[in-house]
């Protein structure tokens, strides 16, 4: 089990480079399955996430070269519908593979996937969306069988504005005949990026943004080459870590166009000064952190639940009280034990809301992640506190986030892997 060995408080400065999204780069290499040939994607972030799901596709048969943040990835011979159970129960994101497999083979054999525990996270959502396209589904010793040889275009509407069942819907979608009308489909950043790395192969996708998709399907799809858009969620992670610590940082290689304003909104209202360029921002010096007083999250265009735990750090440190409700995941206020064993002034209200009362001082101590968000956050608590911090299961936070120990290293923070 890894640790990690966090001696604060932290006084950050320079530049980090912000890399390709997670949350962007899985759904697009599942979709890479459409095509024959060779995909080129850049700024693949190098995470084990990513790497966990090459390996399930290479065991279906692709060819794949990723070196530094560029993936090659031959799709030609992919010819198995069954996904190594054992691989699939690490990610959630394997599921991202049941709509191009049935999209490819009209038929996909999975078991039920992994992925952080952020709560119960069910699968009925997905299940429904293949229904309304005509899809059977068989459970058998803990495998679900997918068939569905007749994929056609439909009006689908979601039960959730969820992002999975959402790239899913659109992966079916853009080859089944005739056209599918997408309703409460979800919008976020990565969901829209994957619709634009569709639509570079040749599908037709429109409301791209929106809550509600249009696709037209399409013979077939081409290879291309394609950069990830810059992961928002790792961006603010860093952009509260220097506000916490009163420190002034510039975030580069960062799409800001791409980034949902509630996020941009929210720090305004924690009285955060960003300059925002094309492709940068600058996390002021901060003076006088203040509550934003309702810290709520929804899909997009809401503030995104994974930056629901990292913001709170924030709040630990502004004048005044927060409630955070947390709508989305109700096992996502764990880490609120562990900020309270540091000083933290926060209570657990329900399993979706608690209250912190700011500012407190943090102390080091020994403390544990239990999810890939949680563990950024207990880093940034790790950089306000005073002494030192281990984090153990410290591996959790390599899943999403490309060389996070390096970067904050290389911004003065004294870290490193015990
Ligand atoms: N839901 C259902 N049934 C389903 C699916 C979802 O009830 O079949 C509910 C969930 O319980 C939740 C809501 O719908 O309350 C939305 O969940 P969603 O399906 O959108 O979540 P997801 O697709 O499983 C993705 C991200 C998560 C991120 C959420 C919300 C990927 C690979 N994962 O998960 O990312 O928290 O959307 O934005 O894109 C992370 O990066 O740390 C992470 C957990």
């Amino acid at each position: 089990m890894a640790t990690l060995v966090i001696n604060g408080p932290a006084r950050l400065s320079g530049k980090v480079k912000i890399s390709g999204s997670k949350n962007a780069a899985l759904p697009i290499i599942a979709a890479t399955i459409l095509t024959k040939g060779k995909n080129v994607l850049k700024n693949v972030p190098n995470i084990t996430d990513i790497h966990d799901l090459l390996e399930i596709v290479e065991k279906l048969g692709a060819k794949i070269n990723f070196s530094g943040n560029t993936l090659e990835i031959d799709n030609t011979s992919i010819n198995g519908n069954d996904p190594d159970p054992n691989l699939v129960r690490n990610i959630r994101a394997s599921i991202l593979l049941i709509g191009p497999l049935l999209a490819r083979n009209n038929k996909v054999n999975i078991s039920a996937p992994g992925g952080c525990f952020i709560g119960n996270r069910p699968l009925d959502d997905i299940f429904d969306l293949f229904e309304q396209f005509g899809a059977e589904i068989r459970e058998e010793k803990d495998i679900y069988h997918f068939t569905a040889p007749h994929l056609e275009g439909k009006e689908i509407t979601l039960r959730h504005m969820s992002v999975t069942a959402t790239e899913n819907a659109v992966m079916t979608a853009v080859l089944a005949k005739g056209k599918t009308v997408l309703r409460l489909a979800a919008c976020e950043p990565h969901v829209q990026d994957l619709c634009r790395f569709l639509n570079k192969m040749g599908a037709r996708i429109s409301g791209i943004g929106t809550n509600e998709l249009t696709i037209t399907g399409v013979e077939n799809l081409k290879p291309c080459e394609y950069s990830i858009v810059s992961d928002e969620i790792e961006a603010a992670t860093y952009m509260v870590a220097a506000a916490a610590t009163s420190s002034e940082i510039t975030l580069e290689n960062i799409e800001t166009s791409t980034v949902e304003y509630s996020i941009f909104s929210k720090f305004r209202e924690a009285n955060v000064e960003l300059e925002i360029k094309k492709n940068s921002i600058t996390v002021k010096k901060s003076y006088g952190i203040k509550s934003v007083k309702k810290l709520w999250t929804a899909p997009c265009p809401h503030f995104p639940t994974d930056l629901q735990a990292p913001f709170a750090i924030l709040m630990t440190q502004a004048n005044g009280s927060t409630l955070i409700h947390e709508t989305m995941f109700e096992g996502r206020l764990n880490y609120i034990k562990e900020i309270k064993k540091m000083g933290a002034n926060a209570t657990i209200l329900d399993p979706h809301r608690a209250v912190i009362i700011g500012p407190t001082p943090l102390f080091g101590k020994r403390i544990t992640t239990l999810d890939l968000r949680a563990g950024a956050t207990l880093i940034i608590a790790a950089l306000v506190a005073k002494g030192e911090s281990v984090i153990s299961q410290a591996e959790i936070i390599d899943r999403g986030y490309e060389g996070i120990v390096e970067k904050l290293q290389s911004l003065g923070a004294d870290i490193k892997r015990g």
